[in-house]
């Protein structure tokens, strides 16, 4: 078992690369199952939900040769349809996406429901309206997802009831060698649609209109093998920005989109941080000894504040001077870090969706914490980074879901932070007998 200890409240000074997106490389490694001829994907991220995907389509037979930490090249020839067992599936979210690829390439798929991090009810009742208006049956039936396209998939209008992001993306990926023209409206917009749309298109597809919430999707009969560079992570470098500002010093965020971070730029503006905006990199500067203001943020789909940047958004308003207030507009149930929080001595009343933070940064203190899920983890090392004494920090797997190096590139930051592994009791008393 691995725990991450941090000694807090000392300034970050210095510079941190962000890598690739893992929200953009997901559906893109899985995409790659559509395509004939090899694929090589750099700017991956080197991070444990990736390392599944690859493992995942390497077991339905894809070729995935893995060039350097970012690069791999994948060959999807020997991809035959079958059955995705749910214990894999329930390794990741993202595994959905399956569904899609395999439709669109086989017209059947077989898939375990997904897993993921838990924020309450994660339904995908708009993804199988979506992949029905395709024309195909969907069954749903002792934990699998089954989908079947006798007659192939034939384009058509789907109208989303609700933003989503995984829905918008695989209608993409089961449109893409569709017969006839898919329009999706009230799409997601997200950054990461966006370059699914670059590499489905440098591969030969016709998708027009990604980054707005009408897409439009012309099929084509194959798609050719491509070089394709993934985005920088939005959400990683809006984790190093938050904790930038809440640890205070002088930190350059490099190898960024700026206009991907805008909400979050704006909301640190906001707490009195100062955000200087480069071509590709931000630099973030906050005096330790200036206060944080309190704000209010609501979460919402791109380009609004993005409900993954929420938790560590509500570490950093422990510090802030005042009260801040948290609505989550997108999940029923994203606090689950709260409770984490509060052993470090954070004020926080939650009601629905609805979070009220009573910063005091005299109060918070070191404690022994866990991450629940990805980004509340992350909003846990936010947290330690910027009070006095060592916080150990339980369940960093999830952490390790979606941050490479975060040990290694904090201490370059100048954080004192290490990775330690700790021997269960009972485990501890084997040995010793
Ligand atoms: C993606 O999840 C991300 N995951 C999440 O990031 C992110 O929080 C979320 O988008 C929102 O930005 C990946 O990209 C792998 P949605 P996704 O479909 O696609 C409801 C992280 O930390 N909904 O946009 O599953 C749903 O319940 C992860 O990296 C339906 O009702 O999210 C939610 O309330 C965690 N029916 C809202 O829509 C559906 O069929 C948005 O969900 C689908 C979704």
């Amino acid at each position: 078992m691995e725990k991450i200890l941090i000694t807090g409240g000392k300034p970050l000074y210095g510079s941190v690369e962000i890598d690739g997106m893992k929200n953009a490389a997901l559906p893109i490694v899985f995409a790659t199952l559509l395509v004939r001829g090899k694929c090589l994907i750099k700017n991956l991220p080197c991070v444990s939900d990736i390392s599944r995907s690859l493992e995942l389509i390497e077991d339905l037979g894809a070729s995935v040769k893995r060039l350097d930490k970012h690069s791999v090249e994948i060959d999807s020839a020997g991809v035959r349809v079958r059955s995705v067992p749910s214990d894999l599936s329930r390794k990741m979210r993202a595994s959905y996406y399956l569904i899609g690829a395999e439709l669109g390439r086989f017209g059947r798929a077989l898939v375990g429901y997904p897993g993921g991090c838990d924020f309450g009810v994660r339904p995908i009742d708009q993804h199988i309206k979506g992949f029905e208006k395709l024309g195909a049956k969907v069954n749903v039936e002792g934990g699998y997802i089954d989908a079947f396209a006798p007659n192939g998939l034939i384009g058509s209008n789907i109208f989303f009831d609700i933003v989503t992001v995984g829905g918008t993306i695989n209608v993409m990926l089961a449109a893409v060698l569709a017969d006839g023209i898919t329009v999706i409206e009230n799409a997601a917009r997200e950054p990461h649609i966006v370059d699914l749309a670059n590499f489905l298109n440098t591969c030969g597809a016709d998708i027009k209109g990604a980054g707005t919430d009408t897409i439009k999707i012309k099929g084509v009969s194959e798609l050719h093998g491509c070089c394709y560079t993934i985005i920088p992570d939005m959400i990683e470098a809006g984790t190093y920005m938050t904790a930038a500002a809440a640890a205070g010093g002088n930190v350059e965020i490099c190898n960024i989109i700026p206009k991907h971070m805008e909400s979050v730029t704006a909301k640190l503006e906001e707490m009195g941080v100062t955000v200087i905006e480069n071509d590709d990199s931000i630099r973030i500067i906050r005096d330790p000894d200036t206060k944080i203001k309190s704000c209010n943020v609501k979460t919402l789909p791109y380009p609004g504040f993005p409900t993954d940047m929420q938790p560590q958004l509500g570490a950093l308003m422990c510090q802030a001077d005042g009260v801040s207030m948290i609505n989550e507009g997108v999940w029923d149930n994203r606090f689950k870090y709260v409770d984490e929080l509060k052993r470090m001595g954070a004020q926080i009343e939650v009601t629905g969706k609805t979070a009220v933070i009573k910063g005091n940064p005299d109060r918070m203190t070191s404690a022994s914490v866990r991450a629940v899920d990805l980004r509340g983890g992350a909003a846990m090392v936010v947290a330690a980074l910027a009070v006095n004494g060592t916080t150990d920090i339980d369940d960093i797997h999830l952490i390790e879901r979606g941050y490479d190096n975060l040990v290694g590139k904090l201490t370059a930051l100048g954080a004192q932070i290490r990775k330690i592994t700790v021997v269960p009791p009972d485990q501890a008393f084997n040995v010793a007998n």
